[in-house]
């Protein structure tokens, strides 16, 4: 694949929207870091991102929205949380907050998580982009797996050139490090990453830092799960991939981005059900495999 490097520009933000709506993953430059911008509401666009990233783990995205507005119809805030967001947004600042369910988020966004990171970014590329879309965009760092996060154009393309089909060239970022990330999911406000907002003084017991993403980071299924099964034992609801087709597929065809995009619903689904115990087919090992056995592997653990 071709990346192509543009300048910020009208005719720029026409392709991006363009690209994103065919479900690409493209790099936008925010006022903190690169993104690398994903369609939330599509499943298979943000296994994009992580096939893009080559990253061998899942981990819930900050979705970029225009407005409050826009926050509100996806998360549910209480007053401190809204406070917050009318202080310092547009701005360097992501709040986690309850998911509504019938926001139409792709599970894969929230790893399945009943929680959701939400931001709106103060960048007129990124809010440009958000315009012309009228959807929410999940959006990482814009760099592969295990580098540091890119703070401009030429940084993605060193990292992720070949992989995606374009960036977004707005300069450098201004502030050069990721949001402040702050949790509103009831209780006091905690402070989750520190970041280019300082907010300590403004929470409850002085903003102490809990390890990035702490907060009930993982989604597991709440039954056992058995791994690399071909047919379902007694009270298993099988979850297939390829020729195993079992109660709910993976991916009937063997395809691992669309095994990705899959994978939180049918957990859920599979927990959901009536069946005490789950199981899940071999996936193999390679490309998005590594982050879907990551995750099934800790499901299973
Ligand atoms: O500045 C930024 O925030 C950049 C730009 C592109 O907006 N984005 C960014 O995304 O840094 P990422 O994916 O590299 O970091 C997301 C962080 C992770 O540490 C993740 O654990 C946390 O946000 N996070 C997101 N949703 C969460 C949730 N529901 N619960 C707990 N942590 C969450
Ligand atoms: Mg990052």
């Amino acid at each position: 694949m071709q990346t192509r490097v543009l300048p910020f520009s009208a005719d720029t933000i026409a392709e991006a929207a363009r690209l994103i709506l065919a479900g690409e993953p493209i790099a936008v430059p925010t006022e903190t870091v690169y993104g690398l911008a994903a369609d939330a509401t599509n499943a298979a666009a943000v296994a994009r991102i992580y096939e893009a990233k080559g990253r061998p783990s899942f981990n819930p995205l900050i979705v970029h929205v225009p407005d409050l507005a826009a926050a509100e119809r996806i998360g549910r805030f209480e007053p401190p949380a809204r406070d917050l967001a009318e202080q310092h947004w547009p701005g360097p600042l992501t709040l986690v907050v309850p998911l509504r369910k019938d926001a139409g988020i792709a599970s894969i966004v929230t790893a399945g998580l009943p929680t959701i990171g939400l931001r709106v970014p103060a960048h007129p590329a990124m809010r440009a982009l958000l315009r012309a879309l009228c959807r929410p965009l999940a959006a990482p760092s814009a760099n592969a797996s295990g580098s540091i996060s890119p703070t401009r154009a030429e940084h993605v393309l060193a990292s992720l050139g070949g992989r995606i089909p374009l960036i977004i060239d707005g300069g450098a970022a201004e502030r050069g490090i990721e949001s402040t990330i702050v949790a509103a999911t009831g209780g006091p406000l905690r402070l989750l990453r520190p970041g280019p907002i300082d907010i300590a003084a403004e929470l409850d017991g002085g903003g102490k830092i809990e390890a990035p993403g702490q907060l009930a980071s993982h989604y597991a299924p709440s039954k056992p799960l058995r791994l690399n099964a071909t047919t379902a034992g007694d009270g298993e609801f099988l979850i297939g991939f390829g020729t195993v087709a079992g109660d709910a597929s993976l991916s009937p065809d063997g395809d691992l981005v669309e095994a990705a995009a899959n994978l939180f619903d049918l957990l859920h689904r599979a927990d959901a059900s009536a069946k005490p115990r789950i199981a899940v087919a071999a996936v193999p090992d390679e490309g998005l495999g590594v982050a879907v056995n990551d995750r099934l592997r800790r499901a299973a653990a």
